[in-house]
């Protein structure tokens, strides 16, 4: 398998997205990360553009150490030298040079012939080259322009000594099958062109930015420049997490690899997307929030059943601890039980369908669904649930010089039980005597507690979580009285337990 080189352009190409811009210590911290990714080259900025991008470029090239670390020059000496007074502080530095060779930028922008422009890339590569051996030249807007001048400037530009040579869809006009076939071209034409490596950076205005990278990749090239996110100018560049992942979950197919490290894509994503405040759209492909989430009550009994049937790469490979399963009007029974076990609840059979029946009639007005509206409704049919052991009364002695004391009278059947206990303080000896009671242990794993109306009257809401045998209930009470309210909590969740095991559900 062929390695393909991964070009980094966020902070460059990427930075220049209207909106975008980035302080020298923010470009610091996402060339840092993009070295933990495992990026082979890091495109910095652009020296020459200001004196931020020449500090930010400067800065990087002194402290991130791996990738190689490039700054972008036109084909002129000025930008060249600047280029190079900031790249030169890392060991692994590399100048990328460019001009465009189109007849529409030559004739438009340039004001230059072909001969001027040929002219002007040796003459720009030749400079560049007396000061570091890394040299990048690009023909700006290679995919418009003629082919057999492209063929010609790239040979020249190969003899004069660049290493790598950039082939932009500077507009992204280009269509996979014909960018690909440039590339092609360039590798039947150009004599000299396995001295160089050949390189592509796409645009996205049709949305082909990464078909035509992996097109062009099919077809010989081997680095591709990309950006976190798909950043860039217009409607951006080919996303490195797009190309990185395709070429992994399809590696039998393109049968190249890359270096990156897919479990920092996540993290990196997100890190560009908050130091920018550039918002990813939810549906974009591999880090949109929607990637890994699933609505549709088929699609999530699928990925219940086998995560295969509509996941191509597992969450993990991205950095992501799992999929999600949305629930909304979509969902089915089988996301809406696992969100019921996952927030610690069991249900018997019937509560369980009233629950679900509430869930779709909210899931009808409200969009967006979240674990506290599932919490509300099975608490709802918790506390309409019949109780096996009833509070009859409850006395407790407490204060700061005595054992705190409980005597807890329970109602099962038409019969009393009573019971007292001490232990850490009153609560915890009315639950002590309750499980006296019961003759029964229950390990107590969550007590919270709070009031639900205002003023020294308030009512106060207790809820607990009580594991038995690997399962998690929950119960809920609530009095005036504290104590009592959390006395009834414990005896609900306990309630859900021994109706549990004595098979009721
Ligand atoms: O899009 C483009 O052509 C560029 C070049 C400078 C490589 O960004
Ligand atoms: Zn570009």
């Amino acid at each position: 398998m062929e390695k393909i080189i991964i070009f980094d352009s966020t902070l460059r190409d990427g930075e220049q997205s209207p909106g975008a811009s980035l302080n020298t210590k923010q470009k610091l911290e996402i060339a840092q990360q993009l070295s933990v990714l495992g990026v082979d080259v890091i495109e910095a900025g652009f020296p020459i553009a200001s004196e931020g991008d020449f500090e930010a470029v400067s800065l990087v090239a002194k402290k991130v150490k791996g990738p190689v670390i490039c700054g972008l020059a036109r084909a002129l000496k000025k930008d060249i030298d600047v280029c190079f007074d900031a790249v030169k502080h890392s060991k692994r530095r590399r100048i990328h040079t460019f001009l465009a060779t189109s007849p529409i930028h030559m004739k438009y922008k340039l004001k230059m012939s072909q001969d001027q422009v040929f002219q002007a890339a040796i003459d720009a590569v030749r400079y560049a080259k007396n000061k570091t051996d890394d040299v990048e030249f690009s023909p700006e807007d290679a995919a418009r322009s003629e082919i057999d001048f492209l063929c010609r400037i790239v040979e020249g530009v190969i003899d004069a000594g660049a290493t790598a040579v950039n082939i932009p869809d500077t507009v992204g006009y280009s269509v996979p099958s014909e960018f690909g076939q440039i590339i092609s071209k360039l590798y039947s034409r150009v004599p000299n062109i396995h001295r160089a490596v050949i390189s592509v950076h796409c645009h996205n205005d049709l949305g082909l930015a990464t078909s035509n990278s992996l097109s062009a990749i099919i077809n010989g090239a081997r680095q591709v420049e990309c950006t976190i996110n798909g950043l860039g100018e217009r409607a951006g560049n080919a996303s490195l997490e797009e190309i990185v992942m395709s070429l992994y979950v399809r590696k039998n197919f393109f049968n190249v690899y890359t270096d990156i490290k897919t479990s920092e894509i996540s993290k990196t994503s997100k890190l560009v997307s908050s130091l920018t405040g550039m918002v990813i759209q939810p549906n974009k492909a591999i880090v949109g929030s929607n990637a890994f989430a699933h609505e549709a009550g088929i699609h999530q009994h699928g990925v219940l059943a086998k995560a295969t049937t509509y996941e191509i790469m597992t969450p993990q490979s991205i950095g992501l601890k799992s999929s999600e399963l949305v629930l909304g009007k979509h969902s089915g029974r089988h996301a809406f039980e696992k969100k019921v076990k996952e927030l610690g609840f069991r249900l018997a059979q019937k509560e369980f369908e009233k629950a679900f029946n509430d869930f779709k009639a909210l899931a009808d007005k409200k969009k967006n669904i979240y674990d506290e509206d599932i919490e509300a409704i099975v608490e709802n049919e918790i506390s309409r649930e019949k109780q096996i052991y009833e509070l009859e009364s409850i006395f407790i002695t407490s204060g700061s010089a005595v054992r705190p004391l409980a005597k807890i009278k329970l109602r099962k059947d038409g019969k009393f039980f009573s019971a007292e206990a001490s232990g850490d303080g009153p609560v915890d000896s009315a639950y002590k005597a309750i499980e006296e009671i019961i003759a029964q242990r229950f390990k107590l794993i969550d007590y919270s507690l709070k009031s639900v109306s205002i003023g020294k009257d308030a009512v106060g809401e207790a809820m607990v979580k009580v594991e038995y045998k690997g399962m998690v209930y929950l119960g809920r009470g609530t009095s005036t009285d504290v104590i009592e309210a959390s006395v009834k909590a414990f005896l609900s969740a306990i309630n859900r337990i021994l109706r549990n095991i004595k098979g009721r559900d």
